[in-house]
């Protein structure tokens, strides 16, 4: 028997390379050795954009089209949509029974959201509580295994809380405890040096971008405000081109080396921004091709026979949820 590996994506936008870096290529990289469920969460995207379902929809499609061409195989992984897992929503609530309000509070990844967001004045129970609901999607598939960004790291530990305090309540041993399973370059930074990549910052390299989008964003790329002349000394740290460069580019030693010279000085941001658009232009022209390939016919019918799958996985772990917590009323 293989382990569940689990994860997914809010359709609030497209992916873009921090996605990439942090967990898809890891998916791609796992899929065969695990069961592997990916889901575009789309309740958990319209905990902030509910106001805004036309554009939760439209970005699902999306979100399928690139795991599709990032190389996450439908025949292999099963790739499904949250809300039409109505299992998932049902064990939500019952888990809300475990979580305290102060301990949902503490959640330092939803605490930067609520700031980034403006949302501190008054704050949506439902998004509060959507690590809860994160529970939900793994333990309802017994998952283990979860690639995510180093930022998913506090969901995965309440969901062990919930786990533990469950099967100990219930006197059962039938959830199971998970872990992050986080890319090797970790967090990707924006192209403005602030904080990670993100849609809502705006300062992503998203992976349907043409060429002349990457060609400008890396272009805009921030990289040391001091270096002024080519023949200045340069600052490595916090330059957000040699940080790309030591996720993408193949050839470390050469990273280094490019480094050293920028440090000393005589070294432009020219060369190196030229350097990092061809590796992520040789990274992201073959993806954006696939891309284009796949009918949005093809993409419903991943979605859609995906979405049967995972639920029939889902109600059969619910069966036994509701046995455990005496609501097995009419079986
Ligand atoms: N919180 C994740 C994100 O923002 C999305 C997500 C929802 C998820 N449910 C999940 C990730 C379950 C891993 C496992 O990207």
């Amino acid at each position: 028997m293989k382990q569940v590996l689990l994860t997914g994506d809010r359709p609030s936008g497209k992916l873009h390379l921090g996605h990439y870096v942090g967990s898809l290529l890891s998916r791609v990289e796992m899929q065969r050795q695990y069961e592997s469920y990916i889901m575009v969460t789309d309740v958990q995207a319209l905990t902030d954009n509910f106001e805004k379902p036309d554009i939760v929809q439209k970005n699902i499609y999306e979100v399928a089209l690139d795991y599709l061409a990032v190389g996450i195989d439908p025949n292999i992984a099963t790739i499904y949509i949250q809300s039409q897992i109505p299992e998932v929503t049902e064990l939500t609530i019952y888990f809300m029974n475990l979580v305290s309000l102060s301990r949902l509070e503490r959640n330092p990844t939803v605490k930067a959201e609520l700031a980034q967001k403006g949302m501190t004045e008054s704050i949506p129970v439902g998004f509060l509580c959507y690590p809860i609901n994160q529970a939900a999607d793994i333990t309802i598939f017994s998952a283990e295994v979860i690639p995510v960004g180093e930022d998913q790291q506090p969901m995965i530990e309440q969901t062990n809380e919930i786990v533990r305090r469950f099967n100990r309540i219930y006197n059962v041993d039938l959830l199971k405890e998970c872990r992050a399973h986080i890319g090797v370059n970790g967090r990707l930074p924006g192209i403005d040096g602030k904080s990670k990549a993100s849609k809502s910052l705006g300062n992503a390299i998203f992976l349907s971008d043409d060429t002349a989008t990457i060609k400008s964003k890396v272009r805009e790329m921030f990289t040391d405000p001091n270096h002024l002349k080519v023949s200045d000394k340069g600052r490595v740290e916090g330059n957000v081109v040699f940080t790309y460069l030591d996720a993408f580019h193949k050839d470390k030693g050469e990273v280094s080396a490019l480094k050293e010279h920028y440090q000393r000085g005589g070294l432009g941001d020219v060369p190196i921004k030229e350097l990092l658009f061809q590796d992520l232009e040789t990274l992201l022209a073959p993806i954006r091709e696939k891309r284009a390939n796949f009918s949005t016919e093809f993409v419903r019918s991943v979605l859609k026979e995906g979405t049967l799958r995972a639920r029939a996985k889902a109600q059969e772990t619910m069966r036994k949820i509701r046995a455990a917590m005496h609501l097995d009323h009419f079986v």
